[in-house]
């Protein structure tokens, strides 16, 4: 059984990662440091798939932690890299800590990739990295455009680091560029948990439907699109974990054609905030409380995945619909909240 290492596989993505790997077979070994998520995830994880994944809590900025873990476990043979700060907002406020751990924790990994001959790494990108598109959908040839926030910055140079690293050594590495994951597991056992109030779209209407929040600010209604909202490409998180398993194996059955490869996924299919909010209250029946407000600062108009690339060569698409999504959205956040 191949070992793979999961960084951050108590988070959002990541642990319904571990799952998709599991049931395809691979051992896998998680480190976290729970600084943003729950030990009580290892449970879910552990009650979908009835066997325990190892588990090793551990600050990846403390190199000597990260050494003295791959001096114990030298059998691993592919790292997942998802652990990182992801709040924009925060990014800006406190842009030496995103630097720090998005930064430091890819070079301790990557320098102990070098020492243990491990070549085979997945790598967590976003499509930040493009900005406003040029053109849509957005291919992964469009160009990377200046950062709009510290977080988006430190996806761009993470993706530049690897570059380097891969073209003078024998690491090959994907980078995933995900569009917007939303949604839980269909078992409800993990899903999204956000820490505070929620800066996302979806944790933000399931928390009001619940009566958490008492109003969803919808941020502008005055964009050039066809109801004025923004649009984002969202797609189902179990659809994004499988994505992880096809792109491991990739590199593990070294099918790559280059040391340094990098995939959109998303579905390829552009909803607005209002389409999203319609299809929410069409779907799970409850009625959201929303009001047009200004425009958020630093949002794109529009992005939205051209996934042909991940379809042909991965040989990967996003099944699940964006009904599917918020309906596995709703489900968690009534099991949370423990709503009926
Ligand atoms: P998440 O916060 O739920 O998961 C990240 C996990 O990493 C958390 O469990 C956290 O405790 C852990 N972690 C953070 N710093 C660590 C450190 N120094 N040492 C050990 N563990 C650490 O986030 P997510 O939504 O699952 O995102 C996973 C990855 O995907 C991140 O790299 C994120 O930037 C990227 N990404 C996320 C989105 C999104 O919308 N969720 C979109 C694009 C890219
Ligand atoms: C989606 C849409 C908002 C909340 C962020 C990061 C990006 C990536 C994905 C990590 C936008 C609107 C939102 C609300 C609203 N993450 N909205 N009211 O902004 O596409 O991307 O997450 O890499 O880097 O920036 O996602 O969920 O915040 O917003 O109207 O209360 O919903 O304006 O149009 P976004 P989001």
């Amino acid at each position: 059984m191949k070992k793979i290492l999961v960084t951050g596989g108590l988070g959002y993505i990541g642990s319904h990662t571990v799952v998709e790997l599991q049931n395809s077979g691979y051992q896998v070994i998680i480190i976290d440091n729970l600084s943003n998520s729950s030990i009580d995830v290892l449970e879910g994880i552990t009650d979908i798939t009835k066997n325990p994944p190892e588990f090793e809590r551990l600050d990846l900025r403390i190199k000597s932690d990260v050494s003295e873990f791959f001096k114990i476990n030298q059998d691993i043979e592919g790292i997942i890299h998802f652990a990182a700060s992801k709040a924009v907002g925060e990014s800006v406020e406190n842009p030496l800590l995103y630097y720090e751990n998005n930064l430091n924790t890819l070079i301790y990994l990557l320098q102990e990739c070098k020492s243990y001959d491990i070549k085979n790494f997945i790598f967590s990108s976003s499509c930040t990295v493009y900005g406003e598109p040029d053109s849509l959908p957005i291919t992964e040839s469009a160009p990377v455009k200046e950062p709009t926030s510290p977080y988006g910055n430190t996806k761009q140079i993470s993706e530049e680091i690897l570059k380097d690293v891969c073209a003078i050594s024998s690491l090959k590495t994907i980078a995933l560029r995900y569009f917007n994951p939303i949604g839980a597991h269909d078992t409800v056992k993990i899903g999204e948990l956000p820490a505070g109030v929620p800066q996302n779209l979806v944790p933000f209407i399931t928390q009001t439907a619940a009566g958490i929040r008492e109003r969803l600010s919808v941020f502008g209604d005055d964009y050039p699109t066809e109801d004025g909202s923004c649009i984002r490409d969202y797609i189902h998180v179990v659809d994004l974990a499988k994505a992880h398993v096809v792109a491991l194996e990739r590199l593990l059955l070294e099918k790559n054609e280059s040391n340094y490869e990098v995939f959109n996924l998303g579905t390829g299919r552009g909803s607005s905030v209002l389409e999203v909010v319609n299809s929410f209250e069409k779907t799970t029946g409850e009625k959201l409380n929303y009001k047009i407000v200004d425009r958020r600062p630093g949002d794109v108009i529009a992005v939205y995945a051209d996934t042909q690339k991940a379809n042909e060569v991965l040989g990967w698409k996003a099944e699940k619909t964006m009904e599917e999504a918020l309906a596995s959205a709703w489900k968690w956040e009534k099991k949370l909240r423990e709503i009926e």
